[in-house]
Formats: structure tokens, sequence, C-alpha cells
């Protein structure tokens, strides 16, 4: 199979170039200024392709809580949302924390629509796993109480596990942060902060020079919400890390000016409407459809550029993880797309929405600027609203 993307303009060495993209199989053989003949084309006029999203950071929730979502419903909300490859947490029933369930979750993960990848879950006493685990974008380490129960509070433990993994995500929040920073620096290993959501926090990641590196991770829901819309959004929009202030919410805006942020991730952590509702409600929201629609829309309005976009959301998160051949729109890459208008007028829509929840917090929010086509593997698997379900396939790292 060949497909042709003609007419568009392209996302490449941080600029557009009115190119045709020749994808033969599941790769892009040719970039180029001529017109190719393919089994299929695209007519791209007036819209931007740039390389398919790659989310660091989604809660699928299988296996164990599928009436929340699935790799299936899951995927679906990605490919909507202009994401190519998903790596999913180790949160689930039970936890992926160790080979045999990897294995369960990497058969379950077979009938997901984008590529994906897995973070492998830290427990107090899961080294020897840890120290034998092959193919995963990294070892989450909970800091912090959340959904699930894989908290860790020992620092002789939490200290092992960072000394036995290339990257660790961490979930840390306020001073948690400088107590992860003071471990890593006793070893040779990065560390990958999900979810910076305060000025304090970003700070804390910063303040040093060490020669690990640090990446900073920040979540749409942070960006573009504040405590505030607790009032009309209630448990909604209840997650860890909380909701913070406009100064808190401004100082992240600079750090993506100013470098300090390295990717935007969703944080996509869907629970029912009704699960949201009860008084002990989970933590987490939905974000894989709203996330680029989100950012486009903020392009529009100047508060950031699509070069930095495209960094934030495709070339570092495939950088940090060391994903191999995608991130960015380059001959010889898969053929992991996104097709943008940045003209489009749209409202987000909880009854549009793929996810299993079927809701979002931002519902009723008019943004302009969205995915119209998603790409994965040389395959159409979202176009003109509809998704086409075909199976994508694990990804893997360079050394
Ligand atoms: O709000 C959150 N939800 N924060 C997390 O750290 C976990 C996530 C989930 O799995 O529901
Ligand atoms: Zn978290
Ligand atoms: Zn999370």
């Amino acid at each position: 199979m060949s497909l042709l993307i003609k007419n568009g303009k392209v996302y490449q060495n941080h600029g557009l170039l009115k190119k045709n993209i020749f994808i033969k199989e599941d790769k892009i053989t040719k970039i180029t200024s001529q017109e190719l003949k393919a089994d299929k084309t695209i007519d791209a006029k007036n819209k931007i392709i740039i390389p398919g999203l790659i989310d660091g950071h989604v809660h699928f929730r299988e296996p164990g809580q599928t009436h929340k979502e699935d790799f299936l419903t899951g995927s679906m909300a990605a490919a909507a949302g202009g994401i190519t490859t998903i790596l999913d947490m180790p949160n689930t029933l039970p936890p992926t924390t160790n080979l045999q369930r990897l294995d369960e979750k990497r058969r379950l993960a077979r009938k997901s629509i984008v590529n994906y990848g897995f973070h492998f879950g830290s427990t107090t006493d899961n080294t020897a796993e840890i120290q034998k685990v092959k193919n995963v974008a990294s070892v989450k380490v909970y800091m912090e109480y959340t959904t699930g129960d894989l908290k860790i509070d020992n620092n002789e433990v939490l200290q092992k596990i960072f000394s036995n993994t290339r990257i660790s995500a961490v979930h840390a929040e306020n001073e948690q942060i400088l107590n992860a920073i003071s471990m890593i620096k006793n070893t040779n290993n990065d560390i990958y902060f999900c979810h910076i959501s305060s000025k304090e926090e970003l700070y804390y990641c910063k303040k040093e020079k060490i020669k690990n590196n640090i990446y900073v991770e920040v979540t749409p829901h942070h960006l573009f919400m504040t405590a505030k819309d607790l009032n009309n959004l209630g448990s909604l929009a209840e997650m860890k890390p909380h909701l913070k202030t406009e100064k808190d919410q401004k100082a992240l805006w600079e750090g993506i000016s100013n470098g300090k942020v390295n990717a935007i991730a969703t944080d996509h952590a869907p629970h029912t409407k009704e699960e949201k509702l009860e008084v002990n409600y989970p933590y987490g929201v939905p974000g894989c459809e709203t996330m680029l629609p989100l950012l486009l829309n903020a392009v529009n309005e100047k508060k950031l550029t699509l070069k930095r976009m495209v960094q934030l959301c495709c070339e570092n998160p495939s950088g940090i993880f060391k994903i191999k051949n995608k991130g960015f729109v380059k001959e010889g890459f898969d053929a992991d797309l996104s097709i943008i208008d940045l003209e489009l007028e749209k409202e987000v829509k909880n009854d549009e929405l793929f996810t299993k929840c079927r809701w979002s917090p931002f519902d009723g929010w008019k943004l302009k600027g969205w995915p119209v086509t998603t790409i994965v593997n040389g395959n159409i698997v979202f176009e003109n609203g509809k998704i086409n379900k075909v199976g994508a396939r694990e990804v893997s790292y360079y050394e």
C-alpha cells in the first residue's frame, strides 16, 4: 500500500514547506515537490502536516478497570486527538510490576490503533524485576498517594530504584521533588518529573545544575485550568496534582517559553462520571482528545508557537524516552502523522468523544485549530470525525 499526502504544508526542520509526502507501507519514503503516484491520495490543501503526537503519560486502565477505558477506546481517543503513540502507566489492576504482568498487558494492548509503549511499575521489593525488564519507556515511581496502591516512601527503596533504571518517571509533589533529585544525583541516570503543576515545583526541578538530565512534563489541565474551575466543575476537576493558582499557571507557560518545560503529556486518567460524582471520588481527568485542539487554539492566540508545540509533544518525548524512528516528519521515519487545520473552529462536546468515560472537563470550550486526519504506520485511523480500526504496534527504544 502507498499513500500520498499532497498540497499540504509539511512541518520539517522547524519550518513549513509546501511539499508532498509519499508513504510506502509504514514508512515515509519521500518528501518531495513532485507528485508521485500512489494507491491512495489525501488532499491536504490549507492544512499542515505535523509529526503524530507522542503522549508520554496515559492511563488506559487495562487490565482491571475496563469499565473506565481499554486499549481500543483509549487509542481511539488518542487517534481523534492527533496522537499516534502513547506510553501507558502501570497503575492498572493488577499493577504492571512484574514481567508476567507486562507480557499480559502487551497482549491486551494489541488492539490499540495507535502505537504504544509501557512504563514499568516499581514497588518496595521488585528490583529484580526492574533489572530484568526489557523494552519499556521508564520505571514509574509514585512518591505521592494517588489512584492505585504504588506509593513508596522509604528513601532506601527509592534510591535503589533510581539506581537501577536509566530513566524514572516520577509522581512527586512539592518537596518530594527535592528528595528525588538528591537521590538521582547519586546515580548516572535521568529523571522525568510527571505533571509539574506549580511555580515552586518548577523552581525545585531546575534549581540545581547536576550531571543527570532532569525532564519536566506539564499537562494541558494545569495549563488551561486553575483551582477556580473547581467552582463550576467540582470533583470532575479533581486530579493529582490538584489544580493550582493563576500565578502557578503563568509559571508553567513561562517554562514553556524559556525551555524549562520539556514535554507536554495528557495524564489521560479516565473515570466514569458517576464515579467522579461520588463522595469518595477518584482523581483524574481524560485528556487525549483535547490536548492538541487546546494547544492549537493557544497557537492561534499566540501563546505558543507551532515549533515549540511540536518540540514538546513530538520531538522531545521521542528523545527523552529514546523512541526509535518517531517524532519527526522525515524520510525513513515511521509514517505517524497528524494533519491539522488551524482555521477549523469547533466546540468540545462530551457526546462526540471516543473515550469510554465520555466526558471532558473542557466540554463546551470553543477551540480554533483541530486535527482532522491521523495516520499511524501509514494507515488512516482517523478522518472526518470517523475512526478506522487498524491494529498498531509496540514501540522500540534506542539503547
Ligand atoms: O489525577 C490522577 N489520576 N493523578 C494520578 O497520578 C493518577 C491518575 C489515575 O490513574 O487516575
Ligand atoms: Zn501522577
Ligand atoms: Zn498519571
